[in-house]
């Protein structure tokens, strides 16, 4: 089976090489073309109700056809902050940071999928870098995703490497290994594409003021993209979007939103400021419109 993939993909590979030699254009796997651009605010311990509500009166930005955003805050402020939201009639949704892979139980501490929808989250992070550094193993991230999935909560999964594994050249194997391994109980029928959202966030660009290069960002989304095709289909890896995630801000947003693999952001510190989150969001909006323009 292994052997007659790589066959295939050897002979796919050769087609493109003679295409592009050909000079032929390729059904694209990357153009950013029908997918709406998402960015999120991963909020993390942070903010009581108050400030929170304070977040949202300042933040000048809702979602529109070119730019989905969301918040996720800590859970317990899922609820008031989707009061505030409705009360100041913005379009911005919800999402809260993990979830628990049962429906629910005796797991003390611990909060289900059903328990974020009724209290207005849409979409769930799930295998933050930060949980995944607190124990939380490839494994349970598969389940947490499945229950996220099976819940109709949109999962925004984070997958990325630890600087010695950059060091050492096992970016993309590591990559490789979290997806499969985070997709491997899903089977088939596929999900719903425009459900499912991964987040490129290299672990030591986390927090360290250091994002990734543009071109660091661009190939491993694109890599994450051509093994989503691999994996479903190449009709179905084009749909899903793939976030970058690690000291965005809004000087270096624009840079990294014109990957034509990169459909958004996970912010954390950035996106504490409302004024500093407005303008990533701002960013996103300009190289979204700006390719419907250059169509
Ligand atoms: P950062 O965090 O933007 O503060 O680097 C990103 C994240 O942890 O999702």
């Amino acid at each position: 089976m292994e052997e007659l993939r790589d066959r295939v993909e050897r002979v796919v590979r050769q087609v493109v090489r003679e295409l592009l030699a050909a000079g032929q254009d390729l059904p694209e796997l990357s153009g950013s073309r029908g997918r709406r651009r998402l960015v999120v605010a991963n909020w993390k311990m942070n903010l009581l109700r108050a400030s929170a509500r304070q977040w949202v009166e300042a933040f000048p930005e809702s979602s529109d056809r070119h730019c989905q955003v969301v918040i996720c805050p800590p859970a317990v402020l899922l609820w008031p902050l989707a009061e505030a939201l409705d009360a100041a009639g913005r379009d911005i949704a919800l999402g809260a940071q993990d979830l628990h892979p049962e429906a629910g139980g005796a797991h003390t501490g611990e909060v289900a999928a059903a328990m974020l929808l009724e209290a207005g989250a849409r979409y769930v992070i799930v295998g933050h870098s930060e949980r995944r550094a607190a124990g939380e193993d490839d494994e349970l991230v598969a389940r947490k995703l499945a229950a996220a999935l099976a819940a109709g909560l949109c999962p925004i999964l984070c997958l990325g490497e630890t600087a010695p594994e950059r060091e050492r050249g096992l970016t993309l194997m590591r990559l490789r290994g979290q997806l499969d391994l985070a997709l491997a109980g899903l089977g088939h029928p596929a999900p719903d594409p425009a459900g499912l959202v991964l987040a490129y966030e290299p672990v030591w660009a986390i927090g360290s003021g250091r994002a990734a290069g543009a071109d660091d960002a661009q190939q491993a989304a694109a890599f994450l993209r051509e093994r989503l095709a691999e994996l479903f289909s190449f009709a179905w890896a084009r749909q899903v979007r793939i976030l970058y995630g690690g000291s965005v801000s809004g000087e270096n947003a624009e840079h990294i939103a014109a990957c034509p693999d990169i459909d958004g952001f996970l912010v954390g510190g950035a996106s504490l400021r409302p004024e500093s989150f407005a303008a990533i969001v701002q960013a996103s909006r300009r190289q979204a419109a700006g390719k419907e323009v250059s169509r």
